[in-house]
């Protein structure tokens, strides 16, 4: 693993990616860690002095992002290679997270939590991320609020302080995800018990929750929606090793490539149980699933059929997928409709799969999507990170070369796709622009 940070900014920018329809796929992938898990992890290790050990950290820009981040607070962070990072703190933090870091990935929000209960104090730049719609971070705040933090506000920052968080009773009127993350974090060191409701479960919160366990926090009701967190006396967590979970939405990345492409992969360490739902509708497509006793393997028959796919939060199907799944039913046989109850933006990409020859409808929330035999190259762009791996598997269904532009994206989430894409005998390269 290389620490990309020094390139973030430009990693991929000059980049292109070719790809060409290249038939059946076979072989192994191996699953990276889970980026929605494992920035997260990084942002929970401000709560306790010592030396972490994450492993199945995967090599992508994000988590470059996340350790300048952590470096610019205070903490020291090393990334060791195969997949390890260390992140030791001395407890001399500065709790303020700077526009730079911050704008380039909406992750950096979950140093709000730990620094709040932690240092009291911390003035954060307005996150930035992907470009699928306003992203707004109100539930995070009413949630502290409701622990008795006071915010303020300047033109492109929010501070917040408080004496100590004090535990409460807070209802989301949505799982959130990062709502759900930055509330946990800043209720381990709250004073008095504080309760979750209509909380996310995601199965990367169920790792945060269980690095923070390891930690010394006091959190019941892990992997459902009504988390109980009592919080420990300030100071009192430690550092621990922890592994992160494997990467749903990358796993599901491969299926795309073998659904659209034939073939039989095995993906190493895939979690099949968090994917249930997902699979299932995988299924109705077509595809064929076997458990393996250190993954998954995926076996993709004929053409697929088309099937209508909703959003939802987990334990429904993930927003991220969408790309993929849009994808996939561009070439599917049928037509499907799919609807996005997440981000009412994120069908930009269907633009660029309409270039490539899908025969898609937008309106409002849903796209109709009529499959048709194979798309046909072009050059297109990838507009964030799942869509841009659905630029990846589309340009796999189309007959000639697709050249993706907007590689950056990509990198920000996925630890080489086109090397892993390449070893299961994917016609891929990428090249200098
Ligand atoms: N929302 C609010 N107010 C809030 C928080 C969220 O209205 O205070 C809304 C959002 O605008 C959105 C919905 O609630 O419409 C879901 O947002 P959520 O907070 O659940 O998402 P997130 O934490 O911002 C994470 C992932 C996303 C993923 C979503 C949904 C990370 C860093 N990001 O975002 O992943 O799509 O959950 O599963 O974990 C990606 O990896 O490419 C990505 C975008």
């Amino acid at each position: 693993m290389t620490d990309r940070v020094t390139t973030a900014e430009g990693s991929g920018g000059d980049c292109c990616i070719a790809v060409r329809n290249t038939g059946p796929l076979s072989g192994e992938v191996a699953v990276p860690g889970a980026k929605n898990s494992v920035l997260k992890l990084m942002a929970a290790s401000l709560l306790a002095d010592g030396t972490f050990e994450l492993s199945n950290v995967p090599d992508i820009i994000d988590v470059s992002i996340m350790a300048e981040l952590l470096r610019a607070i205070g903490a020291e962070v090393e990334v060791l290679g195969r997949g390890a990072v260390t992140i030791r703190n001395t407890g001399d933090l500065t709790p303020v997270a700077p526009f730079e870091l911050v704008e380039q990935m909406r992750a950096s929000i979950n140093v709000l939590g730990p620094l709040l209960t932690r240092c009291g104090h911390v003035r954060l730049s307005m996150p930035g991320g992907d470009d699928f719609g306003s992203r707004p971070i109100d539930m995070h705040i009413a949630g502290l609020e409701a622990m008795g933090a006071s915010f303020s506000y300047g033109e492109d920052y929010v501070e917040a302080s408080v004496d100590r968080l004090r535990g409460a009773d807070i209802m989301f009127k949505f799982p959130s995800v990062g709502a759900t993350e930055n509330l946990v974090t800043a209720a381990v060191y709250a004073d008095g018990v504080t309760t979750l409701e209509n909380a996310a479960r995601e199965p990367e919160i169920i790792d945060l929750c269980e690095y923070l366990v390891a930690m010394g926090a006091q959190i019941e009701g892990i992997g459902t929606s009504q988390l109980r967190i009592t919080g420990v006396a300030p100071g009192s967590l430690r550092a621990c090793e922890h592994e992160t979970v494997p990467d749903r939405i990358q796993a599901a990345t491969y299926i795309a490539a073998c659904a659209v492409s034939g073939g039989r992969l095995d993906l190493l360490n895939a979690q099949a149980g968090h994917m249930q739902m997902v699979l299932t509708r995988f299924r109705d497509m077509g595809l064929e699933f076997e458990p393996l006793p250190y993954g998954l393997r995926v076996a993709a028959p004929g053409r697929l059929r088309s099937t209508d796919f909703a959003t939802l939060p987990y334990p429904g199907i993930a927003t991220d997928y969408k790309p993929l799944i849009t994808t996939m039913l561009s070439v599917a046989e049928g037509v499907g409709i799919v609807t996005e109850n997440l981000y009412p933006g994120r069908f930009r990409y269907v633009e660029e799969l309409q270039r490539l020859g899908a025969d898609i409808r937008t309106d409002g929330h849903h796209a109709v999507i009529r499959g048709v035999p194979r798309l046909v190259a072009a050059e297109v762009t990838a507009h964030d990170i799942r869509a841009g791996a659905a630029m990846v598997v589309a340009g796999l269904a189309a007959e000639g070369t697709t050249t993706i532009t907007g590689v950056h994206h990509i990198d920000r989430g996925y630890d080489d796709l086109v090397g892993r894409l390449q070893r299961i005998g994917a016609d891929i390269t990428r090249f200098d622009a």
